[in-house]
């Protein structure tokens, strides 16, 4: 398995350009399954969920093709298959969303549960019961999900128990082509929920938000695939501004226009950084020591956002006082404290409260990368640490984070990849 060899101790300098958004392009390649012709997407981040989903479309019966490092073009001259094998199912946690999608084109779909992962139990009551209420008949047995709407999909009132982002695209794909409308009540309202939205209308979808965030989808009879640039990844932008932030550097981040960011600046500017955002770039610049947030409430969007849970955590692991930490989203997102805990913070869990205690140093070790984010904290944990930090594990990276290792060599950090 691939590591990581990070060597501590440079400052984070320089200019990087921002990659396209996982969350964004993720949906947005399963919406494809629902257009007719060909799907040109731009600005579309190299990662290895890209190609788990890109491989689940042909599996459907699309075509994929590489046009340029960072465009992706899916020809859809129909689906032709409706089950989705586990060995795809498990590739990538958020497969779920070709369900919506599977079942719209082609009236059943089956597939397995993609099951848990590093962030706990997760369930899919909220996708399957909303998809009940638009008519499809869904059983769920042996860890298998057969789901059928032989009269096709019905437009239907639905309110979530919670805004559920993954459930959220599945009505969406489901309601887009369904009969009649659809009223979604409290929605997620994530900026990649808004670029699928984007990318549904430019192929033809009627969708309406309205001001309480109530989306409405008038059914359609057919959509066109279309040329599409997915916004930038905003928590790709964080964990850059972190790495900056954790060894007292100064970095540019262009290619940001299409994300707020000033939702997630407020954070490093109290932590006592300095932070420029233009139109199309963010500036950021730490020094002096950084200072503990007392409070960090995990929320859905715009609240403080669950994947930078585990970035900004490295970065209070080394700032001066106390922060605590509030994990709200996911049953179980604190497995990276144990290995900031081996490079010599001082972080306590309890429940789904973790109390952070700023300490001067951290030390090279040997640790692990649990998942995505937890794998991200790694990296900037061991950017400010002393001595050679060695990540196992780095697949979980690779899933969310386009050529991390050659972007940080390229602004000062002394990390490489072994296989
Ligand atoms: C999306 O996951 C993102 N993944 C996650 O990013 C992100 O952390 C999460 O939204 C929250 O913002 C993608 O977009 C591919 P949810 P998703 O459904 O859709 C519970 C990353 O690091 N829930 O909003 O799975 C669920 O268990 C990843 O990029 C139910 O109880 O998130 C969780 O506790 C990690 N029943 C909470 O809701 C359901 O039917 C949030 O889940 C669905 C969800």
């Amino acid at each position: 398995m691939s590591r990581f060899i990070v060597h501590g101790g440079n400052k984070i300098n320089g200019e990087i350009k921002l990659q396209g958004a996982k969350n964004s392009i993720l949906p947005i390649l399963s919406a494809a399954v629902l257009t007719d012709g060909e799907t040109v997407l731009r600005n579309c981040p190299e990662l290895s969920d890209v190609y788990a989903a890109g491989r689940i479309l042909t599996h459907l019966g699309c075509k994929i093709k590489k046009e340029n490092n960072n465009s992706l073009v899916v020809v859809n001259n129909g689906i032709s298959e409706n089950t989705i094998p586990d060995r795809l199912m498990r590739e990538m946690r958020s497969s779920i969303i070709f369900l919506g999608p599977v079942i719209s084109r082609c009236g059943e779909c089956s597939l397995s549960f993609p099951g848990g992962c590093q962030l706990g139990p997760r369930p899919l009551d909220i996708h399957l019961n909303s998809l009940r209420k638009m008519g499809v008949s869904i059983s769920e047995e042996h860890g298998n999900i057969r789901c059928s709407a032989p009269a096709g999909i019905k437009g239907a009132k639905i309110i979530l128990p919670f805004p559920s982002v993954g459930a959220t695209e599945n009505i969406l794909l489901a309601a887009v082509l369904a009969e009649g409308e659809t009223e979604l009540r409290n929605p997620a309202r994530e900026p990649e929920i808004i670029d699928l939205i984007q990318y549904l209308r430019l192929c033809g979808a009627k969708i309406d938000i309205s001001e309480d965030s109530t989306l409405n989808i008038k059914g359609v009879s057919k959509l066109s695939g279309c040329e599409y640039s997915v916004i930038p990844d905003r928590i790709a932008a964080v964990t850059y501004m972190a790495a900056a932030a954790a060894t007292g550097g100064a970095l540019k981040i262009t290619d940001t226009a299409g994300i707020d960011t000033e939702l997630f600046s407020v954070y490093f500017e109290q932590m006592g950084c300095s932070v420029y955002t233009g139109n199309d770039s963010i500036y950021i610049k730490s020094g002096k020591r950084l200072k503990a947030i007392k409070s960090l409430k995990t929320m859905p969007y715009p609240g403080f956002p669950t994947d930078m849970q585990a970035i900004m955590m490295a970065l209070l692991s080394i700032a001066e006082g106390t922060s605590v930490f509030e994990e709200n989203i996911f049953e179980s997102r604190y497995k990276h404290v144990d290995a900031l805990n081996k490079m010599g913070a001082d972080i306590k869990v309890y429940g789904k409260i973790a109390v952070v205690e700023g300490v001067k140093k951290l030390y090279g070790t040997e640790v692990e990368a649990t998942d995505l984010r937890g794998g991200a904290a790694m990296i900037i944990a061991s950017l400010a640490a002393e001595g050679t930090t060695v990540i196992s594990n780095i697949n979980h990276i690779d899933r969310g984070y386009e050529n991390i290792e050659y972007l940080l060599s390229s602004v000062g950090a002394d990390i490489k990849r072994k296989s």
